[in-house]
């Protein structure tokens, strides 16, 4: 176990990264923040849950051996299934092209979540990250994990969405912490403004909460890199989205699963009230 784990013998944190809307960076943000806390000298994975349309190998520049559907036949262990690694990070693809894998019917559920189980013994964080929309593979997926990060962009369609994901997160679970990151922000300020309106929503339809973990820049560079194949974090270069990625792996790093929260570091940004929220993230974000 690295120096740094957090795991002292427990599981690892499951992390679902989620939005509703698609292209909003879901996978861009998995991958590079996958990367950023491996760079901290964890033991990180992803699991590629847009299953039949799996795009994380594909930004990696990966050649799959095999994917998730081998685990859903119920053919393969998940840690069976001969993951490829970009930087240490551990990935397990969802296979593209394979319509059969669009839809997880009732048996596969399970041994998904099985598999999901079974790598957070081995992790100190999988990442999981999902398709787009609020269909039953993508609900699953967010619920199977201890904690959403939902994503959204500027844009009020974005939010829309991001708010209906939220809200079917917390209905079943009013309890479960969702997280919040906005994409492809022009800055800090943005961002934060784009939070507070789907905190002030979450409040007053939900009476719920979610935590803000801050923005990342619309950057040509994730672009690039994306084309490239070669993800932002591996590439060393120095610019906003990647300070921002390098800042939200700081601040997810502290996470606990579960079992372990009542030894938890305190979280880097508070639970954000409406009122709370201003003076927390500008502290945090400085
Ligand atoms: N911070 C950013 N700045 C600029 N471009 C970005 C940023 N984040 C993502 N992108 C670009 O947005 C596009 C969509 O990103 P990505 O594939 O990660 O979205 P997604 O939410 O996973 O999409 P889907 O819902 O289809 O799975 C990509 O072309 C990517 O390069
Ligand atoms: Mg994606």
């Amino acid at each position: 176990m690295s120096s740094t784990s957090p795991l002292n013998g427990r599981r690892g944190v499951t992390i679902a990264v989620t939005s509703g809307k698609g292209g909003v960076g879901k996978t861009a943000l998995t991958v590079n923040l996958a990367i950023a806390l491996a760079q901290m000298d964890l033991r990180v994975g992803i699991l590629d849950a847009d299953f039949g349309l799996g795009n994380v190998d594909v930004m990696c520049g990966l050649t799959p051996l095999s994917h998730i559907g081998s685990v859903l036949s119920g053919e393969k262990a998940i840690g069976e299934i001969g993951a490829t690694t970009v930087c240490g990070v551990r990935v397990f693809p969802a296979g593209n092209g394979v319509r059969a894998l669009t839809s997880v019917p009732g048996g596969p559920w399970a041994r998904l979540q099985s598999g999901i189980e079974d790598l957070s013994t081995t992790l100190d964080y999988l990442l999981v990250d999902t398709g787009p929309g609020i269909g039953d593979t993508a609900l699953r997926v967010a619920r199977a994990t201890d904690r959403a990060l939902v994503v959204t962009t500027c844009e009020p369609t974005a939010l829309v969405d991001a708010y209906a994901m939220t809200k079917l997160l917390l209905t079943r679970a009013p309890q479960r912490e969702v997280g919040l990151v906005v994409n492809m922000a022009r800055d800090a300020e943005q961002g934060r403004h784009v939070a507070r309106q789907l905190a002030l929503a979450v409040q007053q339809f939900l009476g719920a909460s979610i935590r803000y973990y801050g923005h990342v820049e619309r950057d040509a560079r994730v672009a690039e890199s994306v084309e490239a194949q070669r993800p932002l974090m591996s590439l060393g270069t120095e610019c906003p989205a990647a300070r921002a990625y390098d800042r939200l792996a700081r601040r997810i790093a502290p996470w606990m699963p579960p079992a372990a929260r009542e030894v938890a570091a305190p979280m880097p940004v508070g639970m954000m009230s409406a009122e709370e929220f201003a003076r927390t993230e500008a502290r945090s974000c400085a």
